[in-house]
């Protein structure tokens, strides 16, 4: 099911040059099954079309506060009542400092004034000047106190030439934004830690013995934590996926320097995630220039050392975070994972056929406890993690949030 089916969203545009990303975005909330009004201030019609929207949209587009297509003359009412959201994007400068102090002077401001508890999310664009004027910086921390959502804005070059803070976050971004602020907040106030990925193994300079894991489960978890509302680093061994949104990323490469990370860290968290498929033999004598061959020299004997079992060892910690992990078997997965849970010493073990997830963009889990096994449905990684984190935050036992500790810069 898309992330936004059954959503009701008003968007709308203030001034500003970056209404032309809006066009993209209104696509995109229509990609994940919302249904879209639009609503544009007059500066934004100077900048991109009505027709534009009421094209895309397939639905009327509205200006005017005082518009005769409503029959009440209440746009401003009929257009919010059994709304899921008004995301404003792009906002401008002006925009803020309205709504900042209840001004309802056009039909937008008007309908965020008289929106009653209908959340509204607003993508900031403007000059970076114009965002780092007190006047706004002063109205951007009055909205927040007020509940009002702020995605963004980013940085980087301006379409005024100049390079700065204040350009409108991308269309995907913003979606991706507005699909995390609906998500249940299961895990408010959480520290998780999360490993993810293969590691990797030196044999020579540029050789090394790695696996097939691609990352994708344990991404998906970070970014299915950060959606119900926790601090979330992800420890992760080489993979090619962009970090999840508000997440702190700790890129390593072999087992050990994922144990030394994690152990690092782990005493702050509520709650150890261990995703990562690690190489549990580390080479013992990698060369330290690249290994030549040659016609008449035998291959090179590799010897292994154990790594460190980095979940058993957090597990074992006293004090230490709620710990869940993942068994990947080809065969018997039942016996293989319930085993694992126990020699772990740990409560739940998520438990997959390597066949079928290492890699695939979807997975059917089950998970493991002390009273059987729980599957769960075949799904897109991505909605699996979101389930699991219900499933766990179901099990956790009630701690006092660790506001201290690191976090990602969102
Ligand atoms: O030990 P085994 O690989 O069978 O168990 C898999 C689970 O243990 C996964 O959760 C994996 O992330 C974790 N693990 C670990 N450190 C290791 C090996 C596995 O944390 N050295």
């Amino acid at each position: 099911m898309p992330d936004l089916a059954g959503k009701r969203i008003v968007l709308g545009l203030t001034g500003g040059i970056a209404c032309y990303k809006s066009a993209e975005l209104l696509r995109r909330l229509q990609d994940e099954g919302a249904t879209v009004d639009v609503v544009m201030t007059e500066a934004a019609t100077r900048f991109i079309t009505e027709a534009t929207f009421q094209a895309l949209s397939g639905r009327p587009v509205w200006v005017d506060a005082w518009d005769a297509r409503m029959a009440n003359r209440m746009a401003h009412i009929n257009l919010t009542r059994g709304v899921d959201a008004i995301l404003v994007a792009p906002a401008s400068t002006d925009f803020l400092a309205r709504i900042t102090h209840g001004l309802a002077d056009d039909l937008l401001t008007t309908l965020c004034v008289a929106r009653g508890a209908v959340p509204l999310i607003a993508a900031p664009a403007m000059n970076h000047e114009m965002w780092v004027h007190p006047a706004t910086q002063r109205n951007a921390r009055q909205l927040q106190a007020d509940g009002v959502h702020l995605i963004g804005p980013a940085e980087g070059w301006q379409a005024c030439g100049e390079t700065g803070s204040g350009r409108m976050m991308e269309p995907d971004q913003i979606l991706r934004a507005l699909v995390a602020f609906f998500q249940p907040k299961h895990l408010a106030g959480r520290q998780v830690l999360i490993t993810a990925g293969p590691t990797s193994e030196t044999i020579d300079p540029v050789r090394v013995l790695t696996n097939r894991s691609s990352g994708r489960m344990g991404y998906a978890l970070a970014r299915a934590c950060a959606e119900a509302g926790a601090r979330v680093i992800l420890v992760s061994g080489p993979v090619s996926l962009p970090c999840p949104d508000g997440v702190l990323r700790i890129e390593v490469d072999s087992a050990r320097r994922m144990h030394a990370e994690v152990m690092r860290h782990a005493a702050a968290a509520d709650l150890f995630l261990a995703v990562a498929a690690v190489a549990d033999w580390g080479v013992a004598n990698p060369s330290a220039q690249k290994m030549k061959k040659s016609a008449d020299s035998a291959p090179p004997q590799l010897q292994f050392v154990q790594n460190p079992d980095i979940l058993a060892a957090v597990a074992a910690l006293p004090d230490g975070p709620w710990c869940l992990g993942f068994a990947a078997e080809t065969e018997h997965l039942h016996e293989h994972a319930q085993a694992k849970r126990l020699r772990k010493g740990i409560e739940v073990i998520v438990g997959n056929l390597a066949q079928d997830a290492m890699g695939a963009q979807d997975t059917e889990l089950v998970l493991f406890d002390a009273h059987g096994a729980h599957p769960l449905p075949r799904l897109e990684k991505l909605q699996a993690a979101r389930l699991l984190v219900h499933e766990i935050s179901r099990r956790l036992p009630a701690t006092a949030a660790r506001p201290d500790a690191p976090s990602a810069a969102t």
